[in-house]
């Protein structure tokens, strides 16, 4: 794309819009309150009650989301208080299934995966980026690969977890799917690593960024279908809703949006072709 040096007046805002991000992520965290309500023991109402709470109390918030045209900082002091206040829930159930003090239907690893979600949402709505200013973009581009790429990989390791031992074919597909996943995941950590030297171009990166894409349009597929064949009732599983297989769709399409803006971002590094002499 460019010729010699990346063209640093190419550099645009790279401000994301925080409306979108909120009413994306606020129904993703309402939908992980009724994930965690279905999975608490039935004994520990306590608990049930906490993640009710929080689900009326983030679809409320959502429903001000969908109604309002812009964020003010009332608001954006609302959601990071309420996301703040559901990390803290979150952190509280993984620490009693870790320490055996409950017995749930969840596996501590999703209770992990929904935490680091909102975690990273939170930081988006401090910083307003994909990427702050000062630190090596390329490496932090390749941070939102990474942590997309371990979302994915869960997701499909989570699933298998959830199918019946009888849905062979299905989780013959799934197990393909998570040796690719856990490879780019491995490769995008190797990249992120290699990138902090700093180089001026990069166009490896550009590649691997490209195949991810078309990996996870693949997943995305995937995850339709099967929210498709659980909505038929032709599928086995112990999934608790077909809402998580719609919620993980979802979160693909997100990674796709946001894969896209990486991109973009990568043209700063790419050089043309270099012929031997
Ligand atoms: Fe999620
Ligand atoms: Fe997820």
């Amino acid at each position: 794309m460019f010729e010699g040096k990346p063209d640093t007046g190419f550099l645009r805002d790279q401000r994301i819009d925080l409306l979108q991000e909120s009413r994306f992520w606020i129904r993703i965290f309402k939908e992980h309150s009724l994930f965690i309500r279905l999975g608490l023991p039935c004994d520990r109402l306590d608990l049930i009650s906490e993640a009710q709470g929080f689900f009326e109390e983030l679809s409320a918030l959502e429903d001000v989301l969908m109604a309002r045209r812009n964020l003010d900082s009332r608001l954006v002091q609302e959601i990071r208080i309420a996301v703040t206040d559901l990390v803290e829930f979150k952190e509280r159930i993984l620490r009693m299934l870790i320490q055996c003090e409950i017995h749930a239907n969840m596996f501590p690893l999703l209770i992990d995966h929904i935490r680091r979600e909102a975690v990273r949402f939170l930081r988006l709505l401090e910083t307003g980026r994909l990427t702050s200013p000062g630190r090596h973009l390329l490496t932090q581009l390749m941070g939102t690969e990474v942590f997309w790429l371990r979302i994915m990989k869960e997701h499909i390791e989570f699933i298998q977890h959830l199918l019946d031992p009888s849905e062979r074919v299905l989780l013959r597909t799934l197990e393909a799917m998570r040796i690719r996943f856990s490879g780019a995941l491995d490769t995008a950590r190797d990249l992120r690593s290699m990138s902090e030297s700093n180089p001026d171009y990069f166009n490896t990166v550009i590649r691997f960024t490209d195949e991810v894409m078309e990996l996870v349009r693949q997943l995305r597929d995937v995850k339709a279908q099967a929210y498709e064949l659980l909505l038929q009732c032709r599928m086995l599983s112990a999934i608790p809703s077909p809402l998580l297989a719609d919620h993980v769709r979802r979160e693909a399409d997100k990674f796709l949006e946001d894969l896209k803006v990486v991109r973009q971002e990568l043209q700063r590094f790419e050089t043309p072709a270099r012929r031997p002499q």
